[in-house]
């Protein structure tokens, strides 16, 4: 057979968030066509990584009092342990923050500037000045400016798939803070994109990369039809950079300037190929210069336009091979709803792995998944039924009612007449490939389906649990249980991309790996039949409850914290930087320093000193302690006399050039003007001791 050279993406998750239910949507679609490849002998590799880049990462950080880096290797381990989890295999995993995405996307960028696709604009760009930032695109939302849908994010309509700048939205709303943002000029740098319309015409509406839905609808939202009276539509420029502050990369020929994320993003990809190809001796140009290779990329549909646009764009531009094919798949809903953060059915991926098994999750999908564009539902009742009635009841079925009848015996040394059922079922295997590689699961899932459908009566008109008690028929029983499990392990090769791990257990079972698609072909014989382990559990009703309850209360949780922790609080972590923590230190450390709430009772300048006032300061009754204070810069003397401030009373007196110092006032600040002395709260009394 041609053995071709697939490379496969999916979409990079966010590093801002965990993966929750929908994005497994695409995950273990991708993670089933690649094992599929696999598993038919291609050469296949699944190239994947983090998006770390962008506005919502940094004010994440500033909010946690991190740095972007520690979030994004957090955020990188708990999804690459929640991968695992759901048996999600991939060649490598790369981050958007690399050294090796760095320099591809210099090297992009400057041939897109050689070829003259790049300019220069000034850009309205909308600023909280609540806090003193530029809003990009996930920070405002408001009415799309081309079809009118309300509460739309900044950066694209959910609603028609436009892109936009966030200040063309109509009534835009800053979420930081709820304000009106006001509109401030900035020089930002556009893809002119239009120079690129009739290579994108081309490419989206001819050959096989795109779904004709998606073909379509990109001519009659973006591209227009140059066949028509209405002529093609001009594409808009694409806005590539964003002024400081953002997490990102500098533009290296436009310092103060980031790329936006969207154009480091898909780089990624090629990012995370080279790493592999660092690994493994192999060149970039293999897979990504090269007609010979195929490139695949798995994506949702809100992300079409980048994908189908933009990326083929940078692409060409750049030298690189155009992909072979975008799948794009719908959104998944929940009972017929949109999922719900708030609501509590945004089902996280570690949630669900607490209370149920993953393959439960990944046959249910499969047997969702169409080759359109369909949203998916997700019912826990059908899950329920789907999982039980198909996978336990008519698939492990076969091998729990026949395999421990030959654990002694084997199977039997010549396949057995099974009245046609292995060969027929052989022959299907070409249908069922043919819908796995079109993305067309739950047509493979019915077919598969089907022949379990034939292969049960024959166990159960067989009856190996009757043959067991007639010693006469044993060789009869044998011959059943090696018809009934090769009729099974066949079924199990058929599944084994979206179930590995039924696929592995059945190899154990029969001592022969299954490894490649052709084992379906050719029936097993001979071969010893280990002990039955068991291989699936029935999914339990209240194991969805509980996991639907947990999402609740997590959700709940959210919530509150967010109330907490809202927007408003943004502070940066630039003190933290500025004055890292110092060693640990016991309580009987803290205790030796004596603080007391103290009032200043006179404040005066000191004669030939530039930053000291002179303080009285009184602990009540006559206790009084002079106090020189560097304070001069950010406070009159006027100010300071009679209100309370905290004090280190114990402190060593200390002989300066104006006098004597007997203390320190406490305060917080860099020095000079920025200043800020403690005060105790209402109530406190001079002389009482702070601990
Ligand atoms: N970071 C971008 C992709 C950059 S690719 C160069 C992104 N990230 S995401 O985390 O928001 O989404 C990742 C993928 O999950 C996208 O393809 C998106 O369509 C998909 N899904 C997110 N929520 C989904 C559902 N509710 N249902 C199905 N897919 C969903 O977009
Ligand atoms: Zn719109």
């Amino acid at each position: 057979m041609n053995q071709r050279k697939i490379l496969v993406t999916a979409a990079l998750p966010y590093a801002n968030g965990p993966i929750h239910l929908g994005h497994l949507v695409e995950y273990i679609q991708t993670d089933i066509w690649v094992r599929f490849q696999k598993l038919r002998g291609h050469n296949c590799l699944f190239m994947w990584a983090d998006d770390t880049h962008g506005t919502a990462i940094m004010i994440r950080a500033r909010k946690e009092g991190r740095s972007e880096e520690e979030v994004i290797a957090e955020a990188n381990a708990e999804h690459q342990r929640d991968f695992a989890g759901f048996q999600i295999q991939y060649d490598n995993y790369g981050s958007t923050h690399s050294d090796e995405n760095k320099k591809l996307c210099g090297e992009v960028w400057q041939s897109i500037r050689d070829s003259g696709l790049v300019k220069e604009k000034d850009v309205d760009q909308l600023f909280d000045t609540e806090q003193g930032t530029f809003l990009a695109d996930r920070f405002v939302r408001g009415t799309c400016p081309e079809c009118n849908a309300e509460d739309q994010p900044g950066d694209n309509c959910s609603k028609c798939g436009t892109t936009y700048s966030p200040a063309e939205l109509i009534n835009p709303v800053s979420t930081l803070s709820g304000s009106t943002p006001e509109i401030r000029t900035a020089k930002h740098l556009f893809i002119e994109l239009e120079q690129l319309h009739e290579f994108l015409e081309e490419w989206t509406q001819s050959g096989d990369h795109l779904q004709p839905e998606v073909a379509n609808y990109l001519r009659g939202h973006f591209l227009g039809d140059p066949q028509s009276t209405e002529g093609a539509k001009p594409l808009r420029d694409w806005d590539i950079s964003r002024p400081a502050p953002y997490f990102g990369f500098e533009i290296p020929d436009c310092p103060g300037n980031y790329w936006y994320v969207w154009f480091d993003a898909p780089i990624g990809y090629i990012a995370s190929t080279q790493q592999w190809c660092e690994r493994n001796g192999d060149t970039l140009d293999n897979w990504w210069k090269n007609d010979a290779a195929e490139i695949h990329h798995f994506i949702g549909k809100d992300i079409t336009y980048f994908h189908t646009l933009f990326w083929p764009g940078m692409l060409k531009s750049a030298g690189y091979s155009l992909p072979t094919k975008v799948h794009i798949h719908g959104f998944l809903t929940v009972n017929g709803e949109k999922m719900s953060k708030s609501v509590g059915t945004a089902f996280k991926a570690n949630t669900y792995l607490d209370h149920l098994p993953p393959a439960a999750l990944r046959y249910y999908y499969a047997s969702k998944l169409g080759s359109r564009l369909d949203d998916i539902d997700l019912n826990f009742d059908e899950f329920i039924s789907k999982v039980n009635s198909d996978l336990v009841g008519k698939v492990v079925n076969l091998a729990s009612r026949s395999a421990k009848f030959v654990k002694d015996t084997g199977l039997s040394a010549n396949y057995p007449d099974d009245g046609g059922l292995f060969e027929s079922a052989a022959k299907a295997g070409d249908e069922i490939a043919k819908a796995y590689e079109n993305c067309d699961y739950n047509k493979a899932m019915r077919l598969i389906l089907e022949l379990a459908d034939k292969a049960n009566p024959f166990v159960e008109n067989a009856e190996p649990w009757n043959l067991r008690k007639d010693p006469a028929k044993a060789q009869e029983l044998q011959d059943v249980c090696t018809v009934a499990l090769n009729l099974f392990r066949q079924l199990v090769i058929y599944l084994s991309p979206v179930l590995p791990d039924l696929a592995e257990k059945t190899g154990e079972l029969l001592n022969d790996p299954l490894i490649h698609w052709d084992q379906s072909q050719t029936p097993l014989t001979g071969n010893p039949v280990s002990k039955f382990k068991h291989m699936m559990k029935r999914i339990e009703e209240k194991d969805v409850r509980a996991m639907e309850e947990a999402s609740k209360i997590e959700a709940e949780q959210e919530a509150a914290q967010t109330e907490n922790n809202s927007e408003q609080f943004a502070d940066s972590e630039q003190p933290m930087i500025d004055e890292p923590m110092t060693d640990e230190c016991t309580i009987e450390d803290f205790m030796k320093v004596d603080l007391r709430v103290a009032r200043i009772v006179n404040a005066e300048h000191v004669e030939g000193a530039r930053k000291l006032l002179k303080l009285t300061l009184s602990l009540g009754g006559d206790h009084r302690k002079q106090v020189f204070a560097g304070i001069k810069a950010a406070y009159e003397p006027d100010q300071l006399v009679g209100r309370l401030v905290v004090m280190v009373a114990n402190l060593k007196p200390r002989q300066m050039k104006f006098g004597l110092s007997e203390g320190m006032v406490c305060a917080s600040g860099p020095g000079g003007e920025e200043v800020f002395l403690l005060t105790p709260d209402e109530g406190a009394k001079p002389g009482q001791r702070v601990h």
